[in-house]
């Protein structure tokens, strides 16, 4: 029979000693902590930050889900900041009617500074950006097949994406066409661009129109 150890010589207290000693450094060592912070956008702009409040306060959360929580008399808006430009969402705020005639959303009346901060907060949402390669990205790998011009006759104009298809739609639709479509004539773009590349031309084509 194994004789009980002193809580010194035991391995789980050395483990246990090295680890904390991991866990705690960071915040020994200040605010150089390594994490990621949560939310950065909102902590960085005071109006992004005064636009959540003002979420919270007026209920919008009775119409409107994020993240799967909230109501669904209006769309979710987890990614509307790339759906709409801000001017659309300055007047939709100041009067919902103007840009959606008949629309259920009332009239709410709105200090200037408080369209200001609802709209810095709805555009904070979703976090898909592009880089300036991007651009570069579709013109060589797309353009001869897809056109990005909301005027183009064209059907494989891909503007409107942004109004049907999610980022993740996207990124599975460049990568591997035929896994989603069975009739799909296009081909993969998987072992063609990086993950990143496409995560950046879809994010790029989700962005027109802003
Ligand atoms: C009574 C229900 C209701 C409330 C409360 C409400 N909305 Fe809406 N909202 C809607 C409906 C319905 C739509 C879709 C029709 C439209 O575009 O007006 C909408 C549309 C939107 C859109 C455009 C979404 C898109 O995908 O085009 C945004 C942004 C928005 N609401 C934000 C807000 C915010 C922020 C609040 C709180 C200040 C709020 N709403 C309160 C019902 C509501
Ligand atoms: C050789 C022509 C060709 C090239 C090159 C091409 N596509 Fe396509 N793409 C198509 C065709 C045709 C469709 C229609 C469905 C199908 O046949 O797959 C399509 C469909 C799509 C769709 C689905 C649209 C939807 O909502 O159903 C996306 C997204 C897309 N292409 C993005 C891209 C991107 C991004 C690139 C460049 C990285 C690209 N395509 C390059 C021909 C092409």
């Amino acid at each position: 029979m194994e004789e009980e150890k002193g809580i010194f010589s035991s391995g789980k207290f050395w483990t246990a000693f090295v680890l904390s000693w991991f866990l705690l450094s960071p915040v020994m060592a200040g605010p150089v902590a390594a994490s990621t912070p949560i939310d950065s956008i909102t902590k960085k702009d005071p109006l992004v930050s005064n636009g959540k409040q003002l979420y919270a306060d007026l209920k919008c959360s009775y119409c409107h889900s994020l993240k799967g929580q909230g109501g669904t008399v209006g769309p979710a808006l987890d990614n509307v900041g790339f759906r709409r430009t801000k001017e659309w969402m300055a007047d939709h705020f100041r009067n919902p009617k103007t840009v959606t005639p008949g629309t259920k959303m009332a009239k709410m009346k709105l200090r200037a500074s408080q369209v200001g901060a609802l709209v810095a907060y709805m555009n904070s949402l979703g976090g898909y950006t592009f880089t300036p390669q991007a651009a570069g990205l579709f013109k060589d790998h797309c353009s001869n097949c897809h056109s990005l011009n909301e005027t183009s006759a064209f059907t494989n104009d891909l503007s409107q994406e942004k109004r049907f298809r999610d980022m993740d739609f996207l990124m599975d639709y460049i990568s591997d066409p035929a896994g989603m479509n069975g009739y799909a004539k296009m081909g993969g773009f998987k072992g063609v661009l990086t993950r990143a590349q496409i995560k950046d031309v879809a994010a790029y084509i989700y962005q027109q129109g802003r």
